[in-house]
């Protein structure tokens, strides 16, 4: 707010000191989307995939370092068989169809989830994906598939027992940062931002240990209406957050303790 008490637009093109490196997207609201339009929900998943494509484009436009989206949830097997096979078809097209555009533009595309439990023929499409953008740096673009938090922290804490077992490290070193350095996306900034579409307002499992201090960003925009104005309303709203750490408004804007 300006002191006259008239909101300032936020110029999100001059804004970049404000933006989030990293944004995670809960990408909630096909199935209705397709219903309210008296078609079956994998109509609207093929409409969501345009919203995510939108969304990188976006992505790229304003400079984010780091996107994640939640394809499809450890729970999501437990969907009618016929939507799983229709999500893993879309998943399989998109893969053969987006990954060279998505090189073109030094987008990096990664999978992270038990990865295990998809055909042979996706995972394949998935490590070439994952082979063939390595190297590029303009966009970390990554998919959770077969992804819970409660199993990034779980297999974090396995590669640490792990490592006690071979002697590298004992008990006491297992602290946070070393938890931290185990997750599907340690090499990754902060998560900064969450937004989630569709109305519900929770994080189903999605990035638990990393949500811990990143900005909620909730809206009732059904995910295929998703678009780089509705990114630039969410961006906006977290450009406005006071991000405090446990520490006061007061300690922050004298610059006597750093946010950490
Ligand atoms: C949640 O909406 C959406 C999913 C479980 C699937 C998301 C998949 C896509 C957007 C397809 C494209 C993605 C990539 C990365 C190629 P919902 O089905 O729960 O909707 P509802 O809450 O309205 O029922």
């Amino acid at each position: 707010m300006s002191k006259a008490g008239v909101r300032v637009e936020f110029d999100v093109e001059n804004a970049t000191d404000k933006l989030p490196r990293h944004i995670a997207i809960v990408m909630d609201g096909n199935g209705r989307w397709a219903n309210r339009r008296h078609r079956p929900r994998t109509f609207g998943h093929r409409a969501g995939q345009k919203a995510v494509r939108a969304t990188i484009e976006a992505c790229l436009r304003r400079g984010i370092a780091a996107l994640t989206v939640f394809a499809f949830s450890s729970e999501n097997w437990q969907r009618p068989d016929e939507e799983v096979g229709a999500l893993m078809t879309l998943f399989l097209k998109a893969l053969g169809r987006e990954v060279d555009e998505l090189h073109d533009h030094g987008v990096r595309v990664r999978f992270i989830g038990e990865l295990g439990a998809f055909s042979p023929a996706l995972r394949e499409r998935m490590r070439a994906a994952m082979e063939k953008t390595r190297g590029n740096g303009k966009l970390a673009f990554n998919i959770a598939v077969n992804y819970g938090g409660r199993w990034d922290i779980a297999q974090a804490a396995r590669h640490a027992a792990q490592a006690v077992v071979r002697d590298e490290i004992t008990p006491a070193r297992i602290d946070e940062t070393f938890l931290a350095s185990h997750f599907a996306l340690a090499d990754l900034p902060p998560l900064d931002l969450f937004i989630r579409t569709g109305g519900e307002k929770r994080v189903s499992n999605f990035l638990l240990w990393q949500l811990a201090y990143a900005e909620l960003y909730f809206t009732d925009t059904l995910w295929p209406d998703f678009d780089a104005a509705c990114l630039d309303a969410a961006l906006a709203d977290f450009a406005a957050r006071e991000r405090r750490y446990g520490k006061t408004s007061a300690q922050l804007s004298s610059g006597t303790a750093g946010a950490s």
